[in-house]
């Protein structure tokens, strides 16, 4: 396997030879970069991928060793591994073995990240390299620069956003549209906004591993995905979309986390189908789109947009990564200094981050109640007779022309109230006779999320 053109034990100290594992979607797009424009001090000198010789193109150099053999990479002198093969088995263990070496780290690898991030960044921190994870969360939005360097100084309070690109998409062209869910899925697929098992995004646990990372460097709060409490994407229907944009709104996958502001200790943080105002920068992300709002205690809000995912965008964040270490190398070479740990100053925060003791799903906000029910009188007198029994007051009833009393909808919007209380009236109106599905809430939420 090994390329007879390259010099395989005579290497330059001052270039930092750089290893990419995965040759897919994003690596490929990675090689390219790292091919026409790299950064300064750094050469692509392996490219690791299962069937390699099925993946072989003839644009990269030919010094670039092409192998199927990990063993071939981690034998080699290479400074830097690139991981983009995704997984967390495989890839999580290669990512451990290249820190454990001293090696740096760059990957676009949310569930990992997610998972493992606080032990990667601290085994990076024992053995004097850099982990650096940009391209995993809203793909070509440099969010985690911004919150490390820009927005440094700040403390944050909040932060909501559209993290998945292909839930964006579905609800978009279902508002576009009129389109039903399962249409837009399947134009989604046939575009190639969404895999063929859409389950981790349509469920919103691509989100909420995008969150947890957010919620490490934003919040400073080390949370589990599977602590995220995550509705589905399923739940929104068309009509959803029509009774939304009565009351002025849309519908998105909101993504948002915050500390509680009278409880220590006690963090929420939510990925959920919602109702957001059509005057929000959350409304205003289409297509594919992601979007991050960031709530500072000294700044004030700030929002970041751009593309969620996709080749080129992820590719900038992982190659500006490697970029940011080379930098850092370079710094700590021309100050001839040894490389400690606390020299490493662009270092994700996660390591600071603590454990909530509690994480709820809970926000305090109005919600849209959406019925389908066989019509019949004294329907809404009932459901009004439930939320009086709550102590729940209703904002609004809205119903639209519809072609069958069998199957009527009919929505019901209500002011904040205690999520709890809002449960409990929900499992009761769920009890009554009239119902042909389940209902649905949904938060609506104002500006930029809330709690
Ligand atoms: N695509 C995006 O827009 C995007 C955005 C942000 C982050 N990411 C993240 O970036 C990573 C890569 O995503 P991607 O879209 O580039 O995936 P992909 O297109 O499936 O590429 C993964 C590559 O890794 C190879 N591979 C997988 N498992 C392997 C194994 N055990 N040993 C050797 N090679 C293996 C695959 O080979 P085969 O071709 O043989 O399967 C494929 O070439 C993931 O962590 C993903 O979450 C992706």
């Amino acid at each position: 396997m090994a390329n007879s053109r390259m010099p395989a034990h005579t290497r330059d100290p001052a270039v930092l030879r750089t290893a990419l594992l995965g040759f897919g979607t994003v690596g490929q797009s990675v090689a390219r970069i790292l091919t026409e424009q790299p950064p300064p001090g750094v050469r692509l000198t392996h490219i690791f991928n299962r069937r390699i010789d099925e993946k072989r193109v003839g644009w990269v150099s030919p010094d670039v060793r092409w192998t199927a053999d990990i063993e071939d990479v981690f034998a080699d002198e290479v400074d830097i591994v690139v991981e983009v093969v995704g997984g967390v088995a495989d890839a999580g263990q290669w990512v451990r073995r290249a820190l454990s070496s001293g090696r740096s780290v760059v990957t676009a690898n949310k569930q990992l990240i997610a998972h493992h991030g606080a032990e990667l960044i601290a085994l990076a921190e024992q053995h004097g390299g850099e982990l650096r994870f940009e391209g995993s969360v809203a793909g070509g939005i440099p969010i985690l620069s911004a919150l490390r360097d820009g927005l440094g100084a700040d403390r944050i309070s909040r932060v909501a956003g559209i993290l998945n690109g292909t839930c964006n998409f579905i609800l978009t062209s279902m508002e576009s549209r009129g389109a039903a869910f399962a249409d837009a899925l399947a134009d989604a697929q046939a575009l190639g906004f969404a895999e063929a098992d859409p389950t981790d995004d349509v469920e919103g646990f691509d989100a909420r591993a995008k969150l947890a990372i957010l919620c490490a460097t934003a919040l400073r709060a080390q949370v589990a995905p599977e602590r995220i409490a995550t509705r589905p994407l399923t739940l929104v229907d068309a009509v959803d979309f029509a009774h939304a944009r009565q009351l002025g709104c849309t519908i998105r996958q909101v993504s948002q986390a915050a500390w509680d502001t009278g409880t220590p200790d006690v963090l929420h943080a939510s990925v959920r189908p919602s109702l957001v105002s059509r005057q929000s920068p959350l409304a205003r992300a289409g297509g594919s789109q992601n979007i991050v709002l960031l709530q500072g205690q000294y700044g004030g809000e700030t929002a970041f947009s751009g593309s969620g995912a996709g080749g080129g965008p992820t590719s900038v964040a992982v190659v500006s990564d490697v970029a940011a270490i080379a930098r850092q190398r370079q710094r700590v070479a021309v100050a001839a200094g040894p490389a400690r740990c606390d020299d490493v100053g662009a270092r994700p925060t996660a390591t600071a981050a603590v454990l909530p003791a509690r994480v709820t799903g809970e926000f305090v906000t109005p919600h849209y109640l959406r019925f389908i029910v066989k019509d019949r009188p004294g329907i809404i007198a009932a459901i009004a007779g439930a939320m009086e029994r709550h102590g729940i007051n209703i904002d609004a009833v809205l119903q639209l022309p519809a072609d069958s009393k069998d199957a009527l909808p009919f929505v019901v919007t209500v002011e904040a109230c205690p999520p709890a209380v809002l449960a409990a009236a929900i499992a009761d109106i769920g009890e009554l006779d009239f119902h042909v599905r389940p209902p649905v809430d949904l938060p609506i939420l104002s500006g930029g999320g809330q709690s």
